[in-house]
């Protein structure tokens, strides 16, 4: 650490150290200053990092239909759900498949090795993550569109719609923060609307798969359409999930993801 990082360090641990200060004035001196330095990272962030300009513009300007912003993502993220699916549908050709929030497409690929002769599209509300997309080198079976209801509705209806990691909303700051109430972050409401807009999309007796979720769909009211498909657990989801009034659940157990749609 050189000598100006080891003054800043110092300066933060001392504001850090007298945020819960008896003296009122002390306090609310740390406050403004832990703001004040807040403020000035994330100017410099928005000067220097151009993904990160685009993503508050996309929160800004899209936010009613934004979920989650990251774009993390890679190949065979969700191996055991890739793999109920391809056992659920084994022997069925013609599949028409959706990734809802592909990221930079990795999961377009990965299904495309689960599912060889599947038509497969993928949508991003990203448009920077959607160049990256069309870059790769696919086959025609494989179409990245930019995420509207009626682009995706042009190429529905889909026998399985995977929809992983993009309901939610800073899952993990929200754990770090001991957040019990989403509702300002990410109302049930906006997971409900979603999760009906989809299964619009589907096929009956079609998969929708909904992973790392900060709700569930069984708390939606299209809960009764659906039936779990088996045991099948991804069980890596740790942060905290929420009931529909977006108040934290205790002790939940690994939530399903896969749900076969009801036929009638
Ligand atoms: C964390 S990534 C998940 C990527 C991939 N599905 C996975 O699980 O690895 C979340 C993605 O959802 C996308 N997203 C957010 N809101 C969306 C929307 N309304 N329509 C389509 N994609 C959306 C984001 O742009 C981001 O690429």
């Amino acid at each position: 650490m050189d000598t100006k990082e080891s003054l800043i360090s110092t300066a933060k641990q001392l504001v850090k150290g007298h945020q819960t200060s008896h003296n009122k004035i002390v306090k609310l001196g740390t406050k403004f200053l832990s703001a004040l330095w807040s403020a000035f990272h994330i100017s410099k962030r928005i000067i220097n990092d151009k993904d990160y300009r685009y993503l508050l513009l996309l929160q800004l300007v899209k936010y009613k239909n934004v979920h989650q912003t990251t774009p993390l993502t890679f190949m065979n993220r969700y191996p055991k759900i890739f793999s109920a699916c391809q056992e659920y549908f084994e022997g069925k050709g013609d599949l028409k498949i959706l990734s809802y929030g592909c990221s930079t497409g990795e999961e377009v690929l990965t299904l495309r090795r689960y599912f060889p002769t599947a038509q497969i599209i993928g949508a991003d509300i990203n448009k920077r993550s959607l160049e990256t997309c069309r870059k790769l080198p696919v086959d025609e079976k494989i179409s990245f569109i930019f995420s509207t209801p009626s682009e995706i509705q042009k190429h529905g209806k889909f026998d399985a719609i995977f929809c992983m990691a993009v309901l939610e909303r800073k899952p993990h700051d929200v754990a770090a923060k001991g957040i019990t109430n989403l509702s300002k972050i990410y109302p049930f409401e906006k997971f409900e609307k979603q999760i009906i807009e989809l299964d619009n999309l589907l096929n009956p007796n079609g998969l929708l798969v909904v992973h790392f979720t900060q709700y569930s769909l069984l708390d939606t009211k299209l809960a009764s359409n659906y039936q779990a498909l088996g045991n099948h657990v991804q069980d890596d989801y740790l942060t905290p999930v929420f009931d529909r009034n977006s108040e934290l659940r205790r002790n939940t157990n690994p939530q399903k993801s896969i749900f076969v749609k009801l036929n009638g």
